[in-house]
């Protein structure tokens, strides 16, 4: 178990993807160092209980879907969806408290999601609303990727434009040349997170967007990033024939991307990432989704490849101490912002431990 102070608790992460839940399947996946067991039983509505058998540890994940409840296959308790043990084979009575710990849990726009805090405090406004993932005017395709790193390296890495030119000059980036060039983008420092906006004149499309496009010529491009705690990341592309107005609001020359991105640590040291790369045009030809998710994934490796390389730097020493430069402004912003919250937490948790 994580000591304290390690994650931010009192807030909505990202358990799962809706079709992984599918067949009423009993899917075990740890989170915040907490072994979690996710299904969905007959009723259809997704539950998350603490994946330990209350009797002697073994994993429900292993366990048998009956109805909405699941059942221990070591002994046979059976917990409902509240993780209330419900019957004992072989035994009249069932303690009253007997049990498992159940978590809030919400299924929203195909991410189910999970409160890992204090039950009491789980509030579903709080989720934050992504509506590219209902509307029919975006098609994607879900994705899911495991790092053996520290969410927060993997949250750094998208906060920070700069590697884009050296880590993906052949893929989702631009070239050396331009990292050379432009200045560190200016960030809007949100409470929650931060906003930066680019736009970039007469430039070439990038590879994953001439693929699908098959069409070189020159593009006014405009970049939003958007990243909130505790590590939900947008990133808004529109692509425009160049000259044709976009700057000024017309973007009937322009293609469009929704890139949504989820961390959830799964230990201080590993990390779920879930993902959909969306795009606006071309609705009713599939290769285009995965086409991009496809180039998605390429340039994701290359990014997995330099964390996880830098994680296990970073713990050959814990007295390394990294230096800042000036395009890490955004990332230090987010880093300060979710450090404020895990303490104003932790002083709130000894707060009450103490009245
Ligand atoms: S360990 Fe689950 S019933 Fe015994
Ligand atoms: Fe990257």
């Amino acid at each position: 178990m994580a000591k304290d102070g390690t994650f931010l608790m009192n807030c909505w992460y990202v358990a799962a993807w809706d079709h992984e839940l599918i067949d009423g399947k009993l899917l075990a996946r740890t989170i915040l160092d907490q072994p979690v067991l996710l299904y969905k039983g007959d009723s259809g509505r997704a539950v998350a209980l603490d994946n330990r058998c209350c009797h002697r540890g073994a994993m429900l994940s292993k366990g048998r879907l009956e109805g909405d409840c699941v059942r221990c296959m070591y002994h046979g308790l059976k917990f409902d969806p509240t993780g209330k043990c419900v019957q004992i084979p072989g035994q009249d009575v069932v303690p009253a408290k007997l049990g498992v710990r159940s978590y809030p849990v919400v299924e929203r726009d195909h991410l189910v999601w999970i409160w890992p805090g204090e039950a009491a405090k789980a509030d579903p406004s709080l989720i934050i609303d992504i509506p590219y993932l209902r509307d029919p005017k975006w098609r994607g395709m879900a994705g899911y990727m495991h790092y053996d790193a520290d969410y927060r390296l993997i949250v750094d890495n998208l906060s920070d434009f700069a590697h884009l030119a050296f880590v993906h000059a052949k893929t989702l980036g631009g070239s050396e040349e331009y990292a050379f060039k432009t200045k560190p983008v200016a960030i809007e420092r949100l409470e929650n997170g931060f906003r930066v906006e680019r736009w970039h004149m007469n430039a070439n499309p990038p590879p994953f967007h001439r693929k699908v496009t098959r069409d070189d010529g020159l593009i006014d491009r405009r970049n939003i990033g958007l990243m909130y705690v505790p590590g939900v990341f947008f990133l808004e592309s529109l692509f425009a024939e160049a000259g044709s107005g976009a700057e000024k609001g017309d973007f009937s020359k322009a293609k469009q991307y929704r890139n949504c991105q989820f961390f959830t640590p799964e230990t201080p040291g590993s990390t779920h990432f879930f993902w959909n790369y969306l795009h606006d045009y071309d609705l009713d030809n599939p290769t285009v989704a995965l086409s991009l998710h496809d180039s998605m994934v390429e340039g994701f490796m290359e990014d997995k490849a330099i964390i996880e390389g830098q994680q296990r730097m970073l713990d050959a020493d814990p007295q390394f101490r990294m230096h800042p430069i000036a395009s890490d402004a955004a990332l230090a912003h987010f880093r300060r912002v979710l450090e404020r919250r895990i303490e104003a937490e932790r002083l709130g948790l000894r707060q009450v431990a103490a009245g």
